[in-house]
């Protein structure tokens, strides 16, 4: 069958003329004026590929992920080198201006049937957007960069209801930074951005939002990364951080796309990449009919959907815990493969009653979520409230307390080896003493 293709550009009626008298793979159905007009041609489900021969610096990740979502998949013509290798960064194959109309078909037919061939799994693919399978990606395999970055993405979600997110991502990024890690803390928390508060930095530039912006144009590379990224320095580390959105208004500038190449970056220059994410997981754009509509809670469903870990924090309380099983149970509609290391913070007693741990897991089993809880965090409000006051981590000014170890035995290595070596040791004296 035909593939049905728009165009946009001056250069369209060679490419027309050309592409018309091969008579065979591919049909010109739409030659548009303007990259508004071809795009309204895609939305309304005309045609299964795009032709942009002129404007193509336009073209961004965002562009791109939505026209992928409504099964059109893109080629650009330009003969400049660094455009050509800026859209290979968006996804976008090109081709020379005056390339031969039966080489061109043939990229069409290509990057069309890797549009569709795309399986979900593929890290750009998800349900932060339903229709992810169907995103283009690059025609020719020599084209995609290799992804050279190592680093783990660390999420931290938790429901509703402030169970403590924040303060526990901060910390396991200073934490880790402490181990000797390189790390990144991002805060893509779209309702409430709260890292930058929390760090006492006076930061008004949104780090985040910055770096979505030039991965949308294809222009962040890790040097980009870097100059971006603020340090924060404690007694023990240096890491850096992306801020969050100032205002809870400018959450659209945290798009998928551009999140999965901030995210892909982040891997490149740390370790570790810690995400503190929102708590909401409904699909939006589930409800919405505009497949062009940015999605508010995209950043969260992107950021668990290319997660490593993640960590799933609920409160220890009456309303915390159930609020953590339903949570959970959206989680695994939102996200199925994900396998959530389930955190218990602000553990107390005045809350849940005498022995809480004990009081929790029988809780817990109760409702019967499948997974375990994997660890418990102590509540400490005046540490707390200290490092908030401070605007600095549990490192620096409650560094003894049971809070700080409990989060630093969460994701450090050397810790939980500490730990284990003690706890063995223990248990070896007690069994020569006996
Ligand atoms: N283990 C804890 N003990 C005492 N207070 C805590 C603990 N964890 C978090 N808090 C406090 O709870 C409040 C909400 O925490 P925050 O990390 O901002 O939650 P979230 O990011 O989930 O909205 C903050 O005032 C924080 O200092
Ligand atoms: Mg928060």
């Amino acid at each position: 069958m035909s593939i049905p293709v728009v165009t946009v550009g001056q250069a369209q009626e060679d490419i027309v003329g050309g592409l018309e008298r091969l008579h065979g793979p591919v049909t010109v159905v739409r030659r548009c004026a303007e990259l508004a007009e071809l795009l309204a041609a895609c939305q309304s489900g005309l045609a299964r590929a795009a032709v942009v021969a002129d404007g193509c610096e336009e073209l961004t990740a965002s562009l791109v992920d939505r026209l992928g979502a409504v099964g059109v998949a893109i080629i650009a013509l330009t003969d400049n080198p660094d455009e050509a290798s800026r859209l290979r960064g968006i996804g976008v194959p090109s081709a020379v201006l005056g390339v031969e109309a039966a080489t061109l078909a043939a990229r069409i037919s290509e990057a069309v049937a890797q549009l569709v061939g795309r399986q979900p799994g593929h890290p750009a693919a998800g349900l932060a957007d339903p229709a992810a399978a169907l995103r283009p990606v690059p025609a020719a395999s020599e084209d995609v960069p290799a992804a050279s970055g190592t680093g783990r993405i660390i999420a931290v979600w938790g429901p509703a209801g402030s169970p403590g997110r924040t303060l526990v991502a901060a910390n396991m990024a200073g934490e880790l930074a402490a181990e000797g890690k390189s790390v990144l803390l991002v805060d893509a928390d779209s309702y409430g951005a709260s890292i930058a508060a929390v760090l006492g930095l006076l930061d008004e530039s949104a780090g985040l939002a910055q770096a979505c912006r030039l991965a949308d144009q294809g222009m962040l590379d890790a040097d980009a990364l870097l100059r971006i990224a603020a340090a924060v320095a404690t007694r023990l580390g240096t890491f850096r951080v992306l801020t969050g959105i100032t205002r809870a208004d400018r959450w659209t500038e945290l798009r998928a796309a551009a999140l999965s190449l901030v995210l892909e970056r982040a891997r490149e220059i740390a370790d570790v990449v810690v995400v503190d994410t929102g708590f909401c997981l409904e699909a939006d754009e589930e409800i919405s009919f505009d497949t062009m509509a940015p999605r508010r809670n995209a950043a969260t469903l992107r950021t668990l959907e290319l997660a490593d870990t993640v960590y799933a924090v609920g409160s220890a309380d009456p309303v915390g815990v159930p609020r953590l099983v339903r949570g959970l149970a959206e989680l695994e509609l939102a996200v199925p493969n994900v396998s959530p290391v389930v955190v218990m913070n602000k553990v107390r007693a005045g809350a849940v009653g005498r022995a809480p741990e004990r009081q929790l897991r029988d809780a817990w089993d109760r409702y019967g979520p499948a997974a375990e809880i994997s660890a418990f965090l102590p509540a400490d409000g005046p540490a707390a409230d200290s490092a908030l006051l401070g605007g600095s981590l549990l490192l620096e000014v409650a560094p003894e307390s049971k809070l700080r170890a409990a989060i630093a035995e969460l994701v450090c290595a050397s810790v939980q080896q500490k730990r284990r070596s003690s706890v063995f040791s223990s248990t070896a004296r007690r069994r020569l003493k006996g």
